[in-house]
């Protein structure tokens, strides 16, 4: 099925995102790595879908994003894409640039962001950092590839952080942080990813710019939110921080359902004979 912009009137642009913050309505995005979630997700009205790096941590069982690599990245968005044109078509589909994508050199940088939409079919790319990254931002977006920025916490840096905690506590990082948001607002980014900053820092950022900023675990002002799916769905017992909340317990369901199966099949009454030819 092929899909175009103009075909699906109801296709998320950055226009349609840029409309909404000024109309003041709400942004919902979440990540989405295969095939059928991303079919469920674009049914239920989800605004942009992230496929994100984090599959090196959710599918893959990487303790970082770090390892996940470009061809990786472009199977699953490949599915994803795939998802939503089999579904309405409507949701935004943006991938992550992978942990030394996009840093080498802007060359580089633009060879694989034109790789990503070329093979993927997806709407824009993201990338992590502020200034560092400005040039290679306008470089990418000056050919026609929408780029969302992301800030604050920046899983690909994580071990120059050295730990997970929220960032730009101190008014010197808070400071930097904004400036750096406006850099990439600059450089021609259409939207920016907030991780994990203290909430009236996310409010400043989003009163101070004029394109969208969607916030994970940076409060309610952003213009809008976006959460792992996996973490929504409580797939992962273990990992529960204060920005998630949990809409449903898929952990325990698919655990009873496997036992529940596994006993049927040990007691022989799966399959019965109307699940038999
Ligand atoms: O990779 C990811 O899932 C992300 C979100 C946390 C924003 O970048």
């Amino acid at each position: 099925m092929n899909r175009s912009v103009q075909q699906k009137a109801s296709h998320v642009t950055t226009r349609r995102l840029l409309d909404m913050k000024q109309n003041g309505e709400k942004i919902s995005m979440l990540t989405a790595y295969d095939y059928t979630m991303a079919r469920i997700l674009d049914r239920a009205g989800v605004d942009v879908l992230l496929v994100g790096d984090s599959a090196s941590n959710v599918f893959s069982g990487h303790s970082t994003t770090l390892p996940i690599t470009i061809e990786e990245m472009i199977y699953h968005a490949k599915a994803v894409v795939r998802g939503v044109h089999d579904e309405s078509g409507r949701a935004m589909v943006v991938i992550d640039m992978p942990f030394m994508s996009y840093q080498l050199s802007g060359e580089e940088a633009l060879r694989n962001a034109g790789k990503i939409m070329k093979e993927h079919e997806c709407d824009a790319v993201k990338l992590e950092g502020g200034r560092v990254i400005a040039d290679t931002v306008k470089r990418i977006t000056d050919v026609g590839i929408p780029v969302m920025g992301h800030l604050g916490l920046m899983p690909q840096s994580i071990y120059k952080y050295g730990s997970y905690r929220v960032r730009a506590q101190e008014e010197r990082e808070a400071e930097q942080l904004l400036e750096d948001a406006r850099i990439i607002e600059q450089a021609g980014a259409f939207a920016i990813v907030l991780e994990k900053i203290p909430s009236a820092l996310a409010a400043s950022v989003t009163r101070s710019l004029t394109i969208p900023i969607i916030g994970i675990g940076a409060g309610i002002e952003c213009d809008g939110q976006v959460l792992v799916i996996n973490d929504i769905l409580g797939l992962n017992r273990e990992f529960h921080p204060r920005f998630v909340r949990r809409y449903a317990d898929l952990n325990t369901d698919i655990e009873n359902a496997a036992r529940q199966y596994v006993q049927d099949v040990r007691q022989k009454s799966f399959p019965s004979p109307d699940e038999s030819y």
